[in-house]
């Protein structure tokens, strides 16, 4: 092999490597902020519809007695709504949340209805879905929401 093809080798296994590390952590790493652009909120909302609104309610409301767990040990949809507590979490855990799905999030053992995304929506989708949501609170649960998302905490018991 000649030292060109070599050099040539090299930087596309040096390529291929970064990129696979890359999409590795790449669900916790990003976003550090979901910002509620009023076209991308306009398609989380024709998402949400599509794939959110049988479980979290068309209007965000969640499912009745959702703090209660069900015969199975499972917990109903919360809402997604102020009353809820989806404001209590950062844009980087929500991101994970809905595309790995809530058991990644809270280990294998707990079960849950929460499905992950990661194979029907694209990232992007997924950050539209958010800025939806997130289009739908007061200033309040907004501005709360804001601080956890830049204190980069999570509020593991919510
Ligand atoms: C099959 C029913 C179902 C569908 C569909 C569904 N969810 Fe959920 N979701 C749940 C349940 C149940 C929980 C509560 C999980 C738990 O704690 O066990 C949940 C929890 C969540 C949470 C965490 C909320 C919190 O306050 O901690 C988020 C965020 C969320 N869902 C977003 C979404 C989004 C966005 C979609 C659509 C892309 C979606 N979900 C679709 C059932 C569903």
């Amino acid at each position: 092999m000649t030292k060109k093809k070599v050099a040539i080798i090299s930087v596309i296994t040096v390529g291929v490597a970064l990129t696979a590390s890359y999409r590795v952590w790449l669900p916790l790493e990003r976003p550090t902020s979901i910002q509620t652009d009023p076209v991308v909120v306009a398609e989380g909302k024709d998402i949400y519809s599509v794939q959110c609104a049988g479980c979290h309610g068309t209007a965000l409301q969640g499912q009745p007695n959702w703090r209660q767990r069900k015969p199975d040990g499972k917990l109903p949809a919360p809402p997604q709504d102020a009353s809820g507590h989806t404001w209590h979490h950062s844009d980087g855990d929500l991101f994970r949340i809905v595309k790995e799905g809530v058991q990644a999030f809270a280990g294998q053992d707990y079960k849950t209805d929460m499905p992950a995304f990661s194979e029907e929506l694209k990232d992007d989708q997924i950050e539209a879905v958010i800025a939806y949501i997130k289009s739908t609170w007061p200033v309040k649960q907004r501005k709360f929401q804001e601080q956890v998302t830049a204190s980069g905490q999570n509020q593991p018991n919510d």
